[in-house]
């Protein structure tokens, strides 16, 4: 059976997406939570709000993400993760923005193997009674510097591997290397996930050839239907009404959790970046929801959006 994620995606797959998502749309098994920085005390501050907090999330299907370069903080972090009952929390070493990567974090864990494998097996001394994965690129600099971690992704018990086929550098241009995939799935005796471009169920199908386990990123976001297309799930009747539904219902959701701040519209923004495109004339849905400032306005948007346009998917 396919094995179907989301990707984590800062700013717009927080708590209050995940939640509104489950509600209205099925096919998405397991989620991984953006990343989480700073654990530097034991009952950390940045682990006690919703984000992360076992009244809100399903710790049985949600991963909790850690973006860090050092063992000691990637350990505390799994602890308080055991501590709330997930079984399983998931290493960022794919983030690829300069100021992240440039502090050997994120994605820049590739491209410095000695002091990152010294740092896993740190982690894996550290921890028990927990899970650990992780989710990387082919390398930083160059799509080589996987290679190095080869024995170390043998030899360590992760639980599994996310690997993004691009490199750092290529931030999300190009193309994700299926082949390049393909090519570790010999070399690796982990269950390995595959993350990158998967846009509609023909792609999908493609990969699933070689990879029963794929994490859904922009494609999910743009298309919210996608994993029920995926596992082909009748979803044919009502598609506009319900993305409608969804989309009001997160609105009103994100409101409720930051007190009515208007800022909101910002991250609702975000994601409309993505959706503009299951819509006929994207540009101009986007011109709509680009242009808002204010509550009432980006509300007024978004009706006439669906007054206005068709869905093509
Ligand atoms: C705005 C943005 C935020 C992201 N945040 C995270 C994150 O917090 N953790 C992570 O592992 N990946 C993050 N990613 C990467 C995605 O999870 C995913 O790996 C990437 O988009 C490739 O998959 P896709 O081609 O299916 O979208 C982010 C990507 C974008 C564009």
């Amino acid at each position: 059976m396919e094995t179907l994620s989301l990707a984590p995606f800062q700013g717009i797959t927080d708590v209050v997406y995940r939640n509104v998502f489950k509600k209205h749309f099925c096919g998405i098994d397991k989620f991984y939570t953006p990343f989480f920085t700073g654990i530097q005390k034991d009952n950390s501050k940045s682990l006690r709000g919703e984000e992360i907090s076992p009244e809100f999330n399903d710790v049985k299907t949600v991963v909790p993400q850690i973006l860090s370069n050092t063992a000691e903080e990637i350990v505390r972090f799994a602890s308080q993760c055991k501590s709330m009952g997930y079984p399983e929390f998931n290493l960022n070493m794919g983030c690829p923005f300069p100021r992240v990567a440039n502090k050997t974090r994120g994605c820049g864990l590739m491209a410095d193997p000695n002091r990152t494998i010294k740092m896993l097996s740190d982690v894996f001394d550290g921890i028990d009674g927990i899970k650990f994965s992780i989710k990387c690129r082919l390398g930083y600099y160059n799509d080589e510097e996987i290679n190095a971690f080869i024995e170390t992704f043998n030899s360590l018990p992760f639980s599994e591997i996310i690997v993004h086929p691009r490199i750092g550098k290529q931030m999300y241009t190009g193309e994700a290397s299926l082949e390049r995939f393909k090519a570790l799935i010999p070399l690796i005796n982990k269950p390995l996930v595959y993350n990158g471009d998967i846009f509609d169920v023909e792609k999908y199908n493609i990969v699933k050839k070689s990879s029963q386990s794929v994490a859904l990123g922009r494609g999910l976001l743009t298309n919210p239907f996608l994993a029920e297309e995926i596992k082909d799930i009748d979803n044919q009747q009502d598609k506009k009404q319900r993305l409608h539904n969804f989309v009001v219902d997160l609105y009103i959701n994100r409101l409720h959790h930051a007190g009515g701040s208007p800022k909101i519209i910002g991250s609702m923004k975000e994601l409309w970046k993505y959706m503009m495109n299951i819509f006929d004339d994207p540009q101009n849905v986007w011109r709509k929801v680009k242009k808002v400032n204010h509550l009432d306005e980006y509300e007024n948007a978004v009706e006439k959006v669906f007054n206005e346009h068709n869905l093509i998917i």
